[in-house]
């Protein structure tokens, strides 16, 4: 089994980093594999608006892209893996730009055929949400703000795997991020790796429902 953390930070040793190592060494202690991509670090440009992935090549498992960045291979082993976790901090109430430029570029993942439109984009593998996801989100808000602040976060990072047919699992909004306590936050990233732990329990029994019908 392959997991996968997005982190969406520019500080690739943040708080937001922390916790999804956290959220993947559960996974690991899970007997995953895993792999963070900090994606800030990789070069991933902004969406052109063109169409070509999720309007040509139906027959691709990844529609084609005229940018030549990172995405591609992201992609590839996107479609490999069996679950995910994103990460993001709240800039401005919502995901960073560097969360949502990533987020942008999933779109080839799904197909739109010229009879659809005005519909929404097929997945172009249906995976019958047999892939799952959790999230995470800081903020400097306290908990009490989650509504206003973590919650357009989790919104933004889940829209696209109701298309891709990836059910999400666990929320994670973590307050208070700029002064909160090592005490407190140890604590947080207990919540993370059990979160990390619940993701791979939840695609163990999917795959063990599948091999007994
Ligand atoms: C440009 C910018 C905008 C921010 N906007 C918000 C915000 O709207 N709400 C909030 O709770 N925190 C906000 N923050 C605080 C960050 O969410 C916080 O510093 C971050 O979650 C800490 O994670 P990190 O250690 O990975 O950077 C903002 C920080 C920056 C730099």
């Amino acid at each position: 089994m392959l997991i996968l953390g997005f982190m969406g930070s520019p500080s690739v040793k943040g708080k937001c980093s922390r916790l999804l190592q956290k959220a993947l060494d559960g996974a690991r202690a899970g007997g995953a594999a895993v792999k963070q991509y900090d994606l800030v670090s990789f070069d991933i440009r902004h969406c052109k608006g063109c169409g070509a992935c999720f309007k040509t090549r139906p027959e691709l498992a990844i529609g084609p892209c005229p940018l030549k960045d990172d995405m591609a291979a992201i992609l590839e082993e996107y479609d490999r893996a069996d679950g995910y976790v994103y990460a993001s901090p709240v800039y401005d109430g919502y995901v960073t730009s560097i969360m949502k430029k990533f987020l942008e570029r999933k779109i080839a993942l799904t197909y739109k055929s010229p009879e659809e439109q005005g519909k929404v984009p097929s997945p172009r593998r249906p995976v019958g949400f047999r892939k799952k996801v959790s999230y995470i989100v800081t903020g400097d808000a306290a908990d009490e703000y989650q509504e206003i602040m973590g919650d357009p976060c989790f919104v933004a990072m889940d829209w696209h795997h109701m298309l891709e047919q990836v059910e999400s699992l666990d929320r994670l909004y973590v307050g208070s991020a700029e002064c909160i306590s090592a005490e407190e936050f140890a604590r947080r990233e207990a919540l993370a790796f059990e979160l990390g732990g619940r993701l791979v329990e939840e695609i163990k029994a999917v795959a063990e429902a599948d091999s007994a019908s």
